[in-house]
């Protein structure tokens, strides 16, 4: 056998290993903008389905799912505090659910698990939502409070802190798409939420950081790859695509400003600076065409082409190697470690997984080679769990664990045996992927060429 089909591919010590979740995906029982959308019913989520009893971690299957992250050598976990739990009403604060909270959290520490806290991912409580959620001025500094008290809380056990999780797709979803709730189409709304979670995000990176001045704090963001559709204006859709769902927001962490193409800069001084990390979400990359019967997408329709694998619906491409030009281009921009915050693939019977996985990280390493501050990789996600308006849809299932809802049951994956492997090796080696992924293996470890 050549060398090469020995090769491992080492990542720095020290990287970060774990899976990502979210509260309301997986908690079961909250009682939130999301909850009230789902019982709107009229087909907003698939089949009409609730989120209801999750992954039921709430009552306790946290620890034992906690287990399962631990059997996979992972060294961190991240997962999200819900706002609605912790302030049911304006000012006061819950302490049995920061006490279950600060549970978990424990629970994280005594499995050798980091946590990686989430303060707010796409759920706002019913209170906030009812005055206009992030449109209504006094949001961002009551998401400050909101964080200072969950500081407070379990700062001492939390060294990672992110702020807010992906704050465009959560504007653009919600007030353009009308997808999520509030279900709003109107892009001024949108301009002005990015402003809105950008001073939301700087109070609270000042609030914790007020507190527990160690503190690593910053934000998730979901970065696309677009290429073009079409010659001319497939180019000029690429173009805005990528400044406004890519860049724009980042503006004001980096300069200061909040700028939109074609619009006056707005100052918002206090989120400068407030980046100690970036988190990069990869999922897709989308073929861009004009479309002038989309107004809702800004003229320009975002598809997969035909002829390159694609996930199920509107999913996009997948294109697993994008992932290196994505951490190339968000490091270049904000300049702070990366931490790969959430990468993962709808695949229920995990037949693509483990290969995209092990093509994902191949990726991740090349950066790490370029010298890219990579410092660590959540998989999207641990188990299976609620995907918002996909609600169970079957097609979109992202476990390296599988749930059958009904029962609570979990069955291991193949692509958890891979990313098992790859942790307790710190490396991915040409070896796990011919046991884990052998689909994968021409593409991860390329047989050498001729030489002459
Ligand atoms: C991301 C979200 C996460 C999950 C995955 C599939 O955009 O942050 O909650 O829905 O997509």
């Amino acid at each position: 056998m050549s060398d090469e089909l020995n090769a491992t591919l080492n990542f720095p010590p020290g990287f970060l290993w774990g899976t990502a979740t979210a509260a309301h995906q997986v908690e079961g029982g909250n009682h939130n903008s999301w909850t009230a959308w789902e019982n709107l019913g009229g087909g907003r989520v698939y089949g009409d389905h609730v989120s209801g009893a999750a992954c039921d971690w709430w009552n306790g299957r946290a620890e034992q799912d906690f287990d399962r992250a631990a059997s996979l050598n992972n060294n961190a976990l991240r997962l999200s505090v819900e706002w609605s739990r912790i302030e049911p009403e304006p000012g006061r604060w819950d302490p049995d659910a920061l006490d279950r909270y600060r549970q978990m959290i424990l629970a994280l520490r005594a499995r050798g698990l980091a946590p990686m806290v989430t303060l707010h991912h796409f759920t706002n409580p019913l209170w906030l939502e009812e005055r206009g959620g992030w449109l209504d001025d006094e949001t961002p500094e009551r998401f400050g409070r909101y964080a200072a008290r969950v500081a407070d809380v379990l700062g001492e056990h939390v060294d990672l802190w992110c702020t807010i999780n992906e704050p465009v797709v959560y504007s653009t979803v919600s007030y353009l798409q009308g997808k999520w709730p509030p279900g709003q189409a109107d892009f001024g709304q949108v301009m002005a939420l990015f402003g809105q979670l950008a001073r939301g995000h700087a109070a609270a990176y000042h609030a914790i950081k007020a507190i527990r001045p160690a503190a690593q704090v910053g934000l998730a963001k979901h970065q696309i790859s677009f290429r073009p559709g079409t010659p001319l204006l497939g180019h000029g859709g690429v173009w805005l695509l990528h400044r406004l769902f890519n860049e724009t927001f980042f503006g004001p962490m980096t300069h200061g400003w909040l700028k939109f193409p074609f619009q006056r800069a707005v100052p918002i001084p206090q989120a400068r600076d407030t980046l100690d990390w970036v988190g990069l979400q990869y999922y897709n990359r989308y073929t861009v065409c004009f479309k002038p019967s989309q107004p809702k997408m800004l003229l320009f329709d975002t598809c997969a082409r035909p002829d390159v694998p694609h996930g199920p619906g509107e999913w996009g491409e997948l294109a697993p190697e994008e992932s290196l030009p994505r951490i190339r281009h968000l490091y270049k921009l904000v300049r702070c470690p990366v931490y790969v915050t959430e990468m993962g693939v709808p695949d229920s019977d995990d037949s693509i997984r483990p290969g995209y996985l092990a093509r994902t990280l191949r990726a991740v390493w090349k950066a790490c080679m370029h010298s890219y501050p990579v410092k660590g990789f959540f998989h999207w996600s641990l188990v299976d769990n609620f995907e918002w308006a996909e609600g169970y849809d079957p097609r979109y299932r992202f476990g390296l664990f599988g749930v059958d809802f009904a029962t609570q049951a979990r069955t291991e994956r193949r692509s958890a045996r891979l990313y098992r492997a790859v942790c307790a090796a710190n490396a991915l080696s040409a070896a796990i992927v011919r046991e884990h992924a052998p689909e994968a293996l021409a593409e991860t470890f390329p047989a050498p060429r001729a030489q002459f």
